[in-house]
């Protein structure tokens, strides 16, 4: 039997002692701050979804996780990265992360930028070192399809999209853009550089981008759900952030339960998404609903 909750603890570990041998501490350098502002943040916990997805995928195609380490620790760097940003005072203000104290809050707010920085551009490095077994076209494609789904083209466009919409009237429609950018982006990184390395056929792809987005959506749509009616224990963040932002949210904009069957719609619709593959997309298929019903 599948458990999937299992599946994504063992991609965690495995992410984990990938990132501590590829962002090792250098504790005697004039920067060691840098490198303990990233590991706190890095090291702090987290779910580790974008490596769990990445990995599903590769293994979709028959591939081992172990040829693709160095792209797992790189997609959960750019994530983390971009969590340290929004955390800032110039973005959401937040004072707790992964259920410790904010990058900032512990280094100051130039380290916590510093930080987020390196953690987004070694991401880079790593992603071009060599890969072993895999032809250069294919992890070209791949790092390619990772700059544009985490910056113009995704996640800081959708960033960028919520933070000009602030205090302004929104529809669902703008909601979405905003949520597939600063969301569904990097869960299509993720899925999409392991498609790519695998040497997954255009149908192929297309099937999993549209997988990717709608599953960010309804993953999105919870945690604005959850930023409501959450447990900030559990989370390991404050509740009531976008409230306190004037941030207008699936949330904010429908009663709950609407909210949460717009969200249900998704992971539908995400699960829909994968017809063209067989039993092996099963634990892909297991995802959306997971990411609906979770509490943290
Ligand atoms: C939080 O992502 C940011 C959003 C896109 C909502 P996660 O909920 O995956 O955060 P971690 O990695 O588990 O801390
Ligand atoms: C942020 O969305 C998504 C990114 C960091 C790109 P939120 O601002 O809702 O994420 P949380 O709730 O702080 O994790
Ligand atoms: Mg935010
Ligand atoms: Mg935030
Ligand atoms: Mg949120």
């Amino acid at each position: 039997m599948l458990n999937v909750n299992e599946y994504i603890a063992q991609a965690a570990k495995d992410v984990e002692m990938a990132m501590d041998k590829l962002v090792p501490m250098r504790q005697t350098s004039p920067e060691a701050a840098l490198y303990y502002a990233m590991r706190y943040s890095l090291f702090a916990g987290g779910k580790r979804l974008r490596p769990a997805l990445f990995f599903a995928t590769l293994e979709l195609f028959g591939m081992k996780r172990e040829a693709g380490l160095p792209f797992a620790a790189a997609l959960e760097m750019i994530h983390t990265y971009s969590l340290i940003h929004d955390d800032l005072p110039a973005m959401d203000d937040d004072d707790l992360r992964r259920g410790q104290p904010t990058c900032h809050k512990v280094y100051g707010e130039g380290m916590a930028v510093l930080a987020g920085d390196a953690l987004l551009t070694h991401a880079f490095a790593l992603m071009t070192m060599p890969l072993e077994g895999i032809p250069a076209e294919r992890q070209m494609a791949a790092t390619h399809e990772v700059a544009l789904q985490a910056g113009l083209s995704g996640m800081v466009a959708g960033q960028a999209a919520e933070m000009e919409a602030q205090g302004k009237e929104k529809d669902r429609a703008l909601l979405d853009y905003i949520n597939e950018g600063k969301t569904s982006a990097l869960f299509a990184a993720a899925i999409l550089s392991a498609a790519h390395l695998a040497g997954a056929t255009e149908e192929e792809k297309e099937a999993l981008r549209l997988y990717a987005y709608r599953l960010g959506l309804c993953f999105q749509i919870a945690d604005d759900i959850l930023d409501v009616e959450g447990d900030a224990a559990v989370l390991g963040k404050p509740v009531g952030s976008d409230e306190k932002n004037d941030k207008a949210t699936y949330a904010s904009l429908f009663p709950l339960a609407e909210a949460k069957q717009y969200a249900l719609d998704y992971a539908a619709a995400a699960q829909e998404a994968l017809a063209v593959f067989d039993e092996r997309a099963d634990l892909l298929r297991a995802l959306p609903t997971l990411f609906v019903e979770r509490s943290k």
